[in-house]
């Protein structure tokens, strides 16, 4: 089965909005566990500009399933992963004036510092691994770095501009999840994936987990969080959500 993780940023970004108490993103976690999400994730982000770290110290005493934190590998946020403890942590690259993580980073360049950072994770029992581009050259460096798993960045597959492009991007995270899975890396995806575009990403070889946040959040303004998680669920099982 592959899981789903449910990004809840955007809940924090609303409350942000207005420097607000609500809407909280702990009461979210917990209706997307009781809807079935396998995994709650969030971003710790340098700006602090949606996931607060009062947040994070919640979640990580609420949160049944497991919590899967995203964040950059730069020595202030490291300090909180180690303190809080997440289940995982997801290595991703950070600008400040990007509107959200624009794509894989680039492991070979900041090959020695992700290394160091995924030991430390790992020597206190995170399961650590790196956001990267579907591209056989990072998952080698990934494997080489010390990732337990790549999640591949789907987002050249979800913009695509054309179905030839589209089936191109597939055909890409599909070579790089099998040469993950020789190497021995855990392979999970996400990125851009939505309610439309979600089927064709499951076939992926040994792929197993996706993380959603945009989709999810945004169909749950009119559906509701629990009705959006469970169709979502639906659609990856292959069933009706009813
Ligand atoms: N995976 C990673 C590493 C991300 O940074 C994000 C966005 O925060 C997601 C998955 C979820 O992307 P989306 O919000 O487009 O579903």
């Amino acid at each position: 089965m592959i899981h789903l993780g449910v990004n809840i940023d955007h809940v924090s970004t609303l409350r942000q909005v207005r420097e607000a108490r609500e809407p909280d993103p702990v009461w979210a976690a917990a209706v997307c566990e009781l809807s079935g999400a396998h995994n709650i994730t969030v971003h710790l982000r340098e700006d602090r500009r949606h996931i607060q770290d009062r947040d994070l110290e919640i979640l990580k005493k609420t949160v049944r399933s497991r919590l899967n934190l995203e964040m950059a590998s730069i020595p202030s946020i490291l300090k909180i992963a180690l303190q809080i403890k997440p289940d995982q942590v997801t290595l991703v690259p950070e600008k400040r004036e990007e509107l959200t993580t624009e794509g894989g980073l680039d492991v070979e360049r900041h090959k020695n510092s992700l290394q160091t950072t995924l030991k430390k994770l790992q020597a206190v029992g995170i399961a650590a691994g790196l956001f990267i581009e579907p591209n056989l050259h990072q998952v080698e460096v990934s494997q080489e770095a010390g990732a337990q798993f790549v999640e591949f960045h789907t987002g050249n597959y979800a913009n695509a501009a054309t179905p030839k492009k589209q089936e191109e991007a597939l055909k890409l995270l599909f070579r790089s999840a099998q040469l993950a899975h020789q190497y021995g890396l855990v392979v999970h995806a996400g990125h851009g994936l939505h309610y439309l575009n979600i089927l064709p990403i499951l076939k992926m070889p040994y792929l197993e987990e996706v993380n959603i946040g945009h989709a999810i959040v945004s169909r749950a303004i009119f559906v509701g969080l629990e009705r959006a998680v469970k169709e979502m669920l639906a659609l990856m099982k292959g069933k009706d959500s009813d």
